[in-house]
């Protein structure tokens, strides 16, 4: 008996957080043949035991993503992480996104990032911003999705938060509707099984918009023990965060990024992830109590 083809979805970067979530959800629906695509096919044997047909693709090598896109309907495309080298994400980004087109992959879902606009003042949008231009030059349907800042890089400051009783934050910081990787993953997985996908950017956001004064007291809230957010100027700032053994350049980052925040373009929300995916987006205070986070939760 003939049976009929299931639509092949290959999702990049596999063995990353979102790539693997998205790889899950896509094996649990059962109704398209997965191909996870990865530079380390070795660390995902696990998915392949789930069904899930392993590719070696690497953005850095043009001749993988030809190989690896070969026969593919749709493509997840996980941006990378490769941004300590100016323009080398555009690079590679660029390729895949040639590769893809010249596969003849008929829809390509692109893992963006927040107002990823022309002039945005996030340093990140950039690179983003670059290849959504690329894939709006290269003709093929794509689907943009810009997620928030994830929920978990609040995670990185508990530590310190658990040792402190003061928080200092820049004086002025505007809110950030933070965003769970599980629910930009659900997202991804979801319009890659769409069966008639939504094109061009849209703004994946968590349910509210939370600014630093309140996250701070959030985070007092979940480990029980009242925490003070102290506003303080940018250099201050910078001083305090290397002060506690942050690095340097990652302590700068992190102030210009609160700098561009506090013009108010991370705050805002969008009903995108429940429309996407029928679940609504998690709230910061569900996602710190489901992380355990001091042990001490109410
Ligand atoms: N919205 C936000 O707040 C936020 C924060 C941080 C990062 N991001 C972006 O979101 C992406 C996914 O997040 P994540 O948490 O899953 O990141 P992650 O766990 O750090 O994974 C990094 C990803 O980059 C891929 N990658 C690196 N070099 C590559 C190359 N040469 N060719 C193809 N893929 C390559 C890796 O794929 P393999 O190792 O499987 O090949 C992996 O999926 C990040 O890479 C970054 O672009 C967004």
């Amino acid at each position: 008996m003939n049976f009929p083809k299931k639509d092949v979805v290959l999702v990049t970067g596999a063995s990353g957080h979102i790539g693997r979530r998205i790889v899950d959800f896509l094996l649990d629906l059962e109704s398209l043949h997965v191909v996870a695509g990865t530079r380390t096919p070795e660390k995902i044997s696990d998915l392949e035991k789930r069904g899930a047909e392993l590719r070696r693709i690497d953005f850095d090598d043009s001749a993988s993503c030809d190989v690896a896109f070969q026969g593919v309907d749709r493509v997840v495309l996980v941006s990378t992480d490769a941004v300590s080298e100016p323009r080398r994400r555009i690079r590679q980004h660029r390729i895949a996104v040639e590769a893809a087109k010249k596969a003849g992959v008929k829809h390509l879902i692109y893992t963006s990032f927040a107002q990823s606009e022309a002039g945005s003042p996030i340093p990140l949008c950039a690179d983003h911003y670059a290849t959504e231009q690329a894939l709006e030059a290269s003709g093929l349907p794509y689907t943009a999705l810009r997620n928030s800042l994830y929920a978990e890089a609040i995670l990185r400051r508990i530590p310190t938060m658990l040792e402190a009783t003061e928080v200092p934050g820049l004086l002025g910081a505007g809110g950030i509707a933070y965003i769970t990787r599980e629910d930009c993953a659900r997202s991804a997985a979801a319009v890659a099984s769409s069966e008639k996908p939504p094109l061009g950017p849209i703004e994946l956001t968590g349910p509210e918009v939370i600014d630093e004064e309140r996250l701070v007291a959030l985070v007092g809230e979940c480990i029980g023990r009242p925490l003070r957010f102290v506003p303080m100027q940018a250099a201050a700032l910078t001083e305090y965060l290397v002060s506690t053994g942050v690095p340097l350049p990652r302590a700068l980052a992190k102030v210009a990024l609160d700098t561009a925040v506090a013009t108010g373009s991370l705050g805002f929300t969008t009903s995108a992830v429940a429309d996407l995916t029928g679940v609504p987006a998690m709230r910061v205070r569900d996602f710190l109590l489901s992380t355990d986070i001091g042990g001490t939760q109410t």
